[in-house]
């Protein structure tokens, strides 16, 4: 059985940061009730399709979940478990940004079933958390972090780097000092400077491709040095701490996406689908309107290998073919993936198909040439 879990987009925010290009708007007034009755109509829609999953985990990520009233996580996670067969250790993660909660807020979230607080610090620098627009400094940040793993069993904490006036040495010097946190896990993001965004309007640039790679590189050391070794392109986990709903979407597993721009993936009736919510969050919590489709074999196996490979574990044999109905090998050219072999960027075995960390930096131009 695949593991299945449910992700909520809570798209609202205090402010829009200017390299943010996901789904997420301010809003002064919000009609909780409104928004409450949308999530719950529409997992109850999903329950009647695919009551016969257990749910190992559920995502509460944005937008900025952590200004959702804690009584509406209450409420959704008592639904998910009247709806679902829920395992009892299943992961319940919820992202936060510093200065939007306190102690007796994250309490809170802990009695409503949350064990996975996943706080958004991007920096331990306050210039370039300026930069960066953010609404909090380091100190608020570690206040947040400290209070947080008082409460939660699990805390992960996201940074972003290669910033464009950022240096290696930068990098290296704010590296230890995340390190120094002893966290169990790390969400090491390189800045990406997506069309749309302010950023990307104001032609703001990214370091040179060189300094990004060496940065990429320090990081894999440091990290493996620290114990806490990357598990996907920009994870990293103690061992036993891997972000369980975040390998269902990379190693293959069903999930339902509840909320605007959430995209889902589940089996019904022999079927893999695929399905997206509206991306504009007024219409869709009126509409509730969500696109689906239901994905071809090629389809389904493409995105296997090309999520799989950003993972360390790599693209899983067995899961690909319980997914699939077919062996890995016959979506790749047998030659090309000799030669990344031969050339130290791959590695075949009995388990599955990874990338080496030389592989995974140019992973992009590898898979365009390796899949059919
Ligand atoms: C869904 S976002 C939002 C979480 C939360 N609202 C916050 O900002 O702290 C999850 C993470 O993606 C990362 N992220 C968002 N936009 C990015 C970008 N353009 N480049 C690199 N990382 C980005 C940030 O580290 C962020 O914490
Ligand atoms: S980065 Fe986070 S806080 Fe900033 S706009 Fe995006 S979702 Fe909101």
């Amino acid at each position: 059985m695949l593991p299945f879990g449910i992700y909520f987009h809570w798209p609202f925010c205090r402010s829009k940061c200017p390299y943010c290009d996901f789904v997420s708007i301010t809003a002064k007034n919000i009609d909780i009730r409104a928004w409450t009755d949308a999530y719950l109509s529409v997992l109850e829609r999903y329950a009647a399709r695919t009551a016969d999953k257990a749910v190992s985990s559920v995502f509460f990520g944005g937008g900025t979940p952590s200004l959702m009233p804690a009584e509406t996580v209450a409420g959704l996670l008592s639904a998910v478990r009247r709806l679902w067969k829920t395992d009892e250790d299943a992961e319940v993660s919820l992202e936060a940004n510093p200065g939007t909660l306190n102690a007796e807020k994250m309490n809170a979230f802990r009695k409503a079933g949350v064990n996975r607080l996943s706080l958004g610090i991007q920096s331990l620098n306050d210039a370039d958390l300026r930069f960066l627009g953010r609404l909090h400094d380091s100190e608020t940040a570690l206040n947040a972090l400290q209070t947080a793993r008082n409460v939660f069993p699990e805390v992960s904490a996201d940074f972003i780097y290669a910033l464009p006036h950022q240096t290696f040495k930068d990098w290296e010097n704010e590296l230890r000092r995340i390190l120094d946190l002893k966290l169990d896990h790390l969400s090491l993001y390189q800045l990406t400077l997506e069309e749309g965004t302010f950023f990307y309007k104001k032609g703001i640039e990214p370091p040179e491709e060189n300094l990004c790679a060496d940065m990429f590189e320090l990081t894999d050391r440091m990290t493996y040095a620290a114990g806490i070794p990357r598990y996907e392109v920009s994870n990293h986990a103690r061992s036993g701490h891997e972000c369980r709903h975040n390998l269902l979407y990379w190693q293959g597993g069903e999930w339902l996406g509840i909320g605007p721009a959430a995209h889902g993936r589940f089996f019904e009736n022999g079927k893999y689908l695929a399905t997206a919510g509206g991306k504009d969050p007024a219409r869709w919590m009126k509409t509730r309107e969500t696109a689906e489709e239901v994905l071809s074999t090629k389809e389904i196996a493409e995105e296997l290998i090309l999520t799989g490979l950003r993972t360390e574990k790599g693209v899983l044999r067995e899961r690909f073919k319980e997914i699939v109905g077919a062996d890995i090998e016959e979506f790749l050219y047998a030659d090309t993936l000799e030669d990344y072999c031969s050339d130290g960027l791959m590695i075949s075995d009995k388990k599955g198909l990874r990338a080496t960390a030389r592989g995974l930096l140019i992973l992009n131009s590898l898979c365009s040439s390796l899949v059919k």
